[in-house]
């Protein structure tokens, strides 16, 4: 990794121009407006064992052109390099982004010392047959990732349960607390920066348990995955029972640390091996192929065309696999808080609009919520994800399934036309009742979608999926000339959740609060709130 004390300076504007001032934008802005979205040309790239049809994006050689010179105005190859080889790329964190090393099969020597602890310490633990429960603490990149993990390959059922809390809400530690078996628990405290206020309030409701039933030394049944090893230490986490990452791990990449360690107790090594080994597989495609046939690079171009010039302000995620439900959170961590920005590299206004909306729900629970507003309404760019292969009895199930998924993608690339509405209609129909029903049937179409097949829901498969949305984000930020490695945007929120906090219990106390920095209405519901005094 570089010293980084070389980059403390910001980047300078000439650097990173805002997109509208620059010819290659403006060319590639054309281009997207005029391409092919009809389907026209058939598009798939393999990438990492998936399959992924572009097909249904914008697409034409104008295209193709304006996107290989717009990546090369933004430096795409050397950024690229500078992001896997463990380069400053965070520049307003001053930091490496290296969540690839983490799944190198041969990493540097920390890395694969900690590798080896997790998993020694995970193969006593199951030698041993110790604990029936984990009780796995932790909140966004801490905890979505182990969620996804254990919904898509813990659904028959493992020995070990798990349960998550991560909410500050009550009722999460209250529900993930019950029923468990307070002497056959381990509770995993998993936070990066070890100073999350929701990880350690439930934190310290679960060691309150623990002792409240009884167990002598809560402490030999914690575990903390952090990159502040020392805070989790005076927590009272006994020290071989800490698993350290890295500052150069990003939260929402940080599940192919340790922290996956709650994942590998409930559903096996294995898992873990095996999406460390698609995801890597997803890294040296994104290093090595061509940009035509570079995956990531594809949808990022796509997604970029979709957003800032074709106005599709949202990204629905449909993935018609139900074990996979918690991709949409994950993955609305991963692309919201990344390119959730308006200001480039170098503090100037972006000038165009970035990041979309993600949101979804497993197809076809969708197609009964929301694909009417994607058929009809303002649209959005449609990511398809399901398997080619299904892991259950019922193939006619299966079939039925991808048939929908297909037949969706399909009428919003095609559309219906007014035209064809109406000759479809039964011919006694009264002419003008005929005319004014067809414009209620018809289907813009032309609305753009990616199609990702997996042969089969494997780990392998699943690392390389979340690899490929990755290097997507990657190649949107670099486009857009944004940092997508911090999160800025979360700050406020918490320094005024701290000062509601103090002037509550001010108010609590019977302190008079004469001088509270707060709106009229949050004024109003503090003081409505907060307990007064009993007289
Ligand atoms: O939401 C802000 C955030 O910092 C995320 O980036 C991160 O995944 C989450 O909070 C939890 O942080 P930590 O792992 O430090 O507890």
């Amino acid at each position: 990794m570089k010293d980084s004390a070389s980059t403390l300076t910001p980047v300078p504007v000439s650097d990173s121009p805002a997109l509208p001032s620059m010819p290659e934008w403006q060319a590639f802005q054309e281009a997207a407006e005029q391409a092919d979205r009809k389907g026209g040309t058939l598009r798939i790239i393999e990438a990492a064992g998936l399959s992924i049809d572009l097909s249904a994006q914008p697409s034409s050689e104008a295209f193709t052109e304006a996107s290989h010179a717009l990546l090369r105005v933004r430096n795409f190859k050397q950024m690229r390099r500078e992001l896997l080889e463990g380069g400053i790329v965070n520049h307003t964190e001053d930091r490496a982004a290296w969540h690839s090393m983490l799944r190198e099969p041969s990493p540097t020597p920390e890395v694969a010392h900690e590798r080896t602890r997790l998993l020694q310490f995970v193969q006593r633990a199951d030698n041993e047959r110790r604990w029936r429960h984990v009780l796995h603490i932790g909140i966004g990149g801490s905890d979505w990732g182990l969620r996804l993990t254990v919904a898509a390959f813990g659904y028959t059922g493992t020995w070990r349960d798990i349960r998550f809390v991560a909410n500050i809400d009550g009722h999460a530690i209250e529900g993930g607390l019950s029923g468990l078996n307070p002497h056959e628990t381990v509770v995993v405290i998993a936070s990066k920066s070890f100073t999350t206020a929701e990880t350690l309030e439930n934190a310290q409701r679960a060691i309150e348990w623990l002792r409240a039933a009884g167990v002598k030394h809560p402490e030999r049944q914690l575990v903390a995955v952090t990159a502040r090893p020392t805070i989790a230490r005076k927590f009272g986490v006994p020290k071989d029972q800490i698993f350290p990452f890295w500052d150069w791990v990003g939260g929402r990449f940080s599940f192919w640390s340790s922290v996956c360690v709650s994942a590998a107790l409930t559903v096996g090594t294995d898992v873990m091996a095996g999406m460390l080994a698609g995801a890597h597989a997803m890294d040296e495609h994104f290093r090595t192929a061509p940009i035509n046939r570079n995956a990531p690079v594809q949808l990022a171009l796509a997604g970029v065309a979709n957003r800032s010039v074709l106005g599709f302000s949202s990204l629905n995620i449909s993935v018609y696999d139900s074990r996979l439900f918690h991709l949409v959170p994950y993955l609305q961590q991963l692309e919201m808080e990344s390119l959730g920005k308006s200001v480039t590299l170098a503090g100037e206004a972006v000038g165009v609009p970035t990041g979309p909306a993600v949101w979804g729900m497993p197809g076809t629970d969708a197609q009964h919520t929301f694909f009417q507003w994607l058929h009809q309404g303002d649209g959005a760019a449609v990511d398809f994800i399901v398997c080619q292969q299904a892991d259950h009895r019922w193939p006619d199930h299966h079939q039925q399934l991808i048939a929908n998924c297909l037949a969706q993608r399909e009428a919003l690339l095609r559309g219906k036309s007014y035209e064809d509405v109406l000759a479809e209609m039964d011919k006694n129909t009264d002419p003008e009742y005929a005319k004014w029903l067809a414009k209620h049937k018809v289907y813009p179409g032309g609305r753009p979608s990616s199609l990702i097949v997996l042969p089969r829901l494997s780990p392998y498969t699943l690392g390389a999926l979340i690899a490929l949305y990755e290097h997507k984000v990657f190649v949107q930020a670099l486009i857009w000339g944004i940092n997508p490695f911090d999160q800025w945007g979360v700050e406020l929120g918490k320094t005024l959740t701290s000062r509601i906090r103090k002037d509550w219990q001010n108010i609590a106390d019977g302190k008079t609060v004469t001088k509270m920095s707060h709106d009229a209405s949050t004024q109003h519901w503090l003081q409505r709130f907060a307990p007064r005094p009993s007289q």
